[in-house]
């Protein structure tokens, strides 16, 4: 008895010993998009009174292409002094070699995440990130102006214009000249690419490019539906809508100056937050269709996700901490407190996240639903494809060329870059 007490108590100050050596001093990069990083920053919080081991923050922007810009000079670099990264749904393909194996790690928890997503992020059998939070678009609409103008939710994108345009001219006959019909994220970067797949898919004008590696978005579907967005730049879009990002589409959203407003989840929370002029007056609805017989409600699949540095000096502590930002406990406050989808199943059925969020639950079947971008199938070329992209789009928003012609000019780019028969 007396020898056994004494092994529990050698034993327990042996660990106690172990643990704190192995106290590590971490970095993670964090984007920076509404409270996210004060989020992040409190469970962080936590994450170090359990562990002994302390985190920094590098904050970053919050355009998830000038993330990757970064990320990949760092990175190919051997960068030491980051140990974990956030990383985009997009970017598994292209960082893979440059972050550690996951699998063993997380044995116990993939099953509790959606396979699709967990899919998502392996690539060649390697689990590259694990998944903090999914994302899939909505339609933001004024509920109370719906209403005054005996208005439905619209459905498609002709029936969006037409009410956009007339609510629009109302308000401002009414006395409200900052009104605007629709904003969205027209800024010629990774959050364009987004949107206008968005229109294209809805359009039944393919994915850019499909599943087999084939490039298809020089199509009829897909010219008449970005014609149809550049036509709402300086009628129910503002003209500085073509510098506009999420924070600034939501900025004009949240001071009450748009009647329509596509956005992620993460601006449901912040739009009932007490400082929003829109809190309890609008509600969200799944983005409109196109015309067409393949026409569609088309949500692009987005997400984040938490990678390991293979270049880390503390790769144990690392993956605890990447465990720890991924679990059902920091997803479950996650959803609560920034509206953002989680990534754990059961937690589409937590009556607290219900309560909270109730956007949560009812866009379960959106995110299951919604399209990639062509990130797999492009492997390590997705940033040019994207950029070549969004380039074509925003020139095409701008007024510099039609759809077609552009769409022309970056099938030929697509067909260059891809240099042969696979990608
Ligand atoms: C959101 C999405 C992400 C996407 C980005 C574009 O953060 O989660 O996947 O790339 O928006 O701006």
């Amino acid at each position: 008895m007396k020898i056994n007490k004494l092994l529990v108590g050698l034993l327990t100050s042996v660990t106690l010993v172990v643990g704190s050596a192995q106290a590590a001093d971490l970095s993670i990069v964090s984007g920076d998009t509404g409270n996210g990083l004060a989020f992040l920053r409190s469970q962080l919080d936590k994450f170090e009174a359990d562990t002994g081991h302390t985190v920094t923050v590098v904050p970053m922007p919050s355009s998830t292409s000038d993330q990757f810009g970064q990320y990949r000079l760092w990175l190919a670099a051997g960068n030491t002094d980051i140990d974990v990264y956030q990383t985009d749904v997009i970017w598994a393909p292209q960082l893979a070699d440059q972050f550690l194996d996951l699998t063993e790690a997380a044995a116990g928890v993939v099953g509790d995440h959606f396979p699709s997503i967990i899919e998502s992020q392996t690539v060649d059998g390697k689990l590259v990130a694990l998944p903090a939070f999914t994302d899939a678009p909505a339609l933001y609409y004024r509920k109370d102006l719906l209403e005054k103008y005996g208005k439905t939710v619209p459905t498609t994108w002709a029936e969006m214009e037409a009410t956009a345009k007339e609510i629009m001219d109302a308000e401002r006959a009414a006395g409200n000249p900052e009104m605007w019909g629709f904003v969205f994220q027209g800024n010629a970067y990774e959050g364009l690419t987004c949107d206008a797949l968005e229109w294209v898919m809805s359009n039944g004008g393919g994915q850019i490019v499909e599943a087999d590696g084939t490039i298809s978005i020089n199509n009829e579907q897909a010219a008449a539906a970005i014609d149809r967005a550049a036509s709402w730049i300086g009628t129910i879009s503002p003209e500085g809508n073509l510098a506009y990002q999420e924070e600034e589409s939501r900025g004009v959203w949240q001071l009450g100056n748009a009647v329509f407003h596509r956005n992620w989840p993460y601006a449901y929370s912040l739009g009932n937050g007490d400082d929003s002029a829109v809190k309890g007056l609008f509600d969200v609805a799944p983005l409109p269709k196109g015309d067409g017989p393949d026409a569609r409600s088309a949500a692009t699949l987005g997400g984040w996700n938490v990678a390991v540095s293979k270049y880390s000096p503390d790769p144990e502590a690392a993956i605890e901490l990447a465990l720890f930002l991924s679990s059902t406990e920091v997803q479950k406050e996650r959803a609560i407190n920034q509206s953002n989808l989680p990534t754990i199943v059961s937690l589409y059925d937590d009556a607290d996240v219900a309560a909270a969020q109730p956007i949560i639950p009812s866009w379960k079947d959106i995110f299951l639903n919604a399209v990639p971008r062509p990130s797999a199938p492009t492997k390590v070329k997705y940033n040019e494809v994207s950029s070549l992209f969004w380039s074509a789009v925003h020139n095409t928003l701008s007024g510099n060329g039609t759809a077609a012609e552009n769409l022309e000019l970056l099938e030929a780019d697509l067909t260059d870059l891809k240099g042969g028969e696979a990608w």
